[in-house]
């Protein structure tokens, strides 16, 4: 059981909001002027990753708060039923043990429970090695005989996102198999993938925990047609599916042989299972070799987050940042902003890790909370987002704390374009730090022969406010290993968060009510009617969708 305690109850809670009324009127920049070595002193490292969070409004007696509120909270307790496995995914029952799927053999804990656990996974990762090794090397043969060119991954949310993001971050180590990704229901989507595709050269993947996601089946199903439609054969549906899921009835009930079923388990979070057999598609992509090196990234960090004393420890300081921006400077939203066009689907992936999992409006008791918990994750690659929202970072009427991602080296070294890269992400944190006076604005303006008038009346909109948080994390490259130490470090720090706000991290209820309405109206679609079940609102529109399908046939 996670302990049920409000963390605005606590004593640090108290602490920290005086701290952030005086802080409030200063600026980061005079943090430094007196303290020479804030910027060491506000840094940590986790392996090979650097974390920089100097460039908070936070000094040295405030985050010693942050430490206390996190032991009032009785962080270490939540960690320590978190690793031996306790259920504190508490409304679903379910341990939370993604951690697991990345121990190497020789680090197993001795209990018979997690050697149990341990000889299940490497099974499943066995059978990814064969599998990937066969169809990467050409070895396995569609209905037809020829070699597989093409995987295509179905599925959504958890069991699409992190596959995704990783065969886009680590696209420089692609082999010959190309790897697609479908999860909208939106037929576009699959439609679109298909029409380059050639039946036999294609192999499907359906990822699904539950084997039940409407979105995941419908594309699954429209696939197997498609196969169908030039295979004929159903015996040919088994050379083309394999099944990523904890569901094994469902999956051969859909045709799919056990023995193509890559299984994993209910103790790991649909968005938090790149490291089980929903990963397979990064296998196809770059290995399985590179994939263990993934796992490996990411257990160091699991190491670090576990042993790690907190002044040191990334995740946490990670985590404490943000509840520091959330909670006491008033921030309802973080931007992540990778400097590395790898990384495009970072963004997208975090959204869901952090806002799926800390989304939540009621304690650990059932009770609405009086303070404020996820906030708004949002981001783009630098510099594209340079030339889009960062206006609004640097000028908006709310501060947007940002943390930026950068590799020290490039995986495609064109000359000059990283030296580039890395001069706008440096410049950009250092921008929101230290803003340009007006009277800056003006003198440079003058400096550069503009009319007296005009410069005055040009200054104000030329100047920055400034004082704008940021945190920097940076690694010597995107490769595999980093790859899965920075994810790590991510999922550490909301699981941290969820701890100290009192909250349930690894349910997702709120995704529930869409789904069931849904249900509903799909009913009055089919049956081309509009029933007293729908609000006037949605009767309504239900009765223009209506007039524009009849209008159009
Ligand atoms: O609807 C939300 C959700 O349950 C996510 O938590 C999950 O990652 C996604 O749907 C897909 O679920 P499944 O892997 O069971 O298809």
């Amino acid at each position: 059981m996670l302990p049920q305690i409000d963390p605005s109850q606590t004593i640090a809670w108290k602490q920290l909001t005086q701290h952030a009324e005086r802080l409030k009127t200063q600026r980061i920049e005079s943090l430094f002027a007196a303290s020479p070595t804030r910027a060491s002193d506000f840094s940590a490292k986790a392996g090979n990753v650097y974390f920089d969070y100097s460039k908070n409004l936070l000094d040295t007696v405030s985050r010693t708060a942050l430490f206390d509120l996190a032991r009032e909270c009785q962080l270490p307790e939540a960690i320590a039923s978190m690793r031996s496995g306790e259920a504190i995914n508490e409304t679903e029952q379910r341990a939370v043990l993604h951690t697991a799927l990345r121990i190497p053999a020789p680090e197993v804990p001795k209990e018979a429970s997690a050697r149990d656990r341990h000889y299940n996974i490497h099974q499943v990762l066995e059978q990814m090695r064969v599998f990937s090794d066969s169809l990467r090397s050409g070895e396995w043969k569609g209905y037809s005989g020829k070699s597989i060119t093409d995987v295509v991954n179905i599925g959504i949310g958890g069991s699409d996102l992190g596959p995704l993001m990783a065969c886009e971050a680590l696209s420089p180590y692609m082999g010959r198999i190309n790897v697609h990704f479908v999860s909208n229901v939106d037929g576009a989507h699959l439609s679109r993938t298909l029409q380059k595709l050639n039946p036999e050269t294609t192999f499907f993947l359906v990822a699904s925990k539950t084997f039940t996601t409407q979105e995941t089946m419908a594309n699954a199903h429209s696939s197997r047609t498609w196969l169908l439609s030039s295979a004929v054969d159903e015996e040919h549906v088994a050379r083309h599916f394999a099944a990523l899921s904890t569901q094994s009835d469902l999956v051969e009930s859909f045709g799919i042989p056990k023995s193509q079923m890559f299984a994993f388990w209910d103790w790991v979070g649909g968005r938090f299972s790149l490291w089980s057999a929903i990963g397979l598609s990064v296998c196809l992509a770059v290995g399985f070799d590179r994939f263990a090196e993934m796992l490996q990234g990411a257990h160091e960090v699991d190491r670090h987050f576990f042993e790690i004393p907190a002044e040191e420890n990334v995740p946490l300081l990670m985590a404490l940042v943000g509840i520091w921006n959330t909670n006491f400077l008033g921030c309802t939203t973080e931007a992540v902003l990778p400097y590395d066009q790898c990384l495009s689907r970072f963004p997208a992936y975090l959204q869901q890790a952090a806002m799926e999992s800390n989304g939540k409006y009621l304690n650990r008791s059932g009770k609405p909370l009086t303070y404020t918990t996820s906030p708004v994750v949002w981001g783009e690659p630098g510099t594209n987002g340079q030339h889009s929202f960062y206006q609004l970072i640097h000028q908006g009427t709310q501060v947007v704390p940002c943390d930026f991602l950068l590799p020290a080296r490039s995986q495609y070294p064109l000359v000059n374009h990283h030296p580039k890269l890395v001069s706008h992400c440096l410049a950009q944190s250092q921008a929101l730090m230290r803003g340009k006076s007006t009277d800056e604005a003006l003198r440079e303006l003058l400096d550069a022969g503009m009319d007296p008038a005009r410069a005055q009346s040009l200054a104000n909109y030329r100047a920055f406010p400034g004082n704008r948080p940021s945190n920097t994390l940076i690694f010597p490259q995107l490769d595999p290993h980093h790859l899965g130490a920075i994810l790590a470090l991510y999922e550490h720090k909301i699981f941290v968060q969820g701890v100290i706000w009192n909250i349930f991290s690894f349910d997702q209820w709120g995704v529930e009510l869409g789904k069931q309405l849904a249900g509903q109206i799909l009913k009055d679609l089919e049956n081309e009617v509009v029933s007293r079940l729908q609000d006037p609102s949605t009767a309504e529109l239900l009765r223009i969708y209506g007039q524009f399908n009849l209008s159009s046939k």
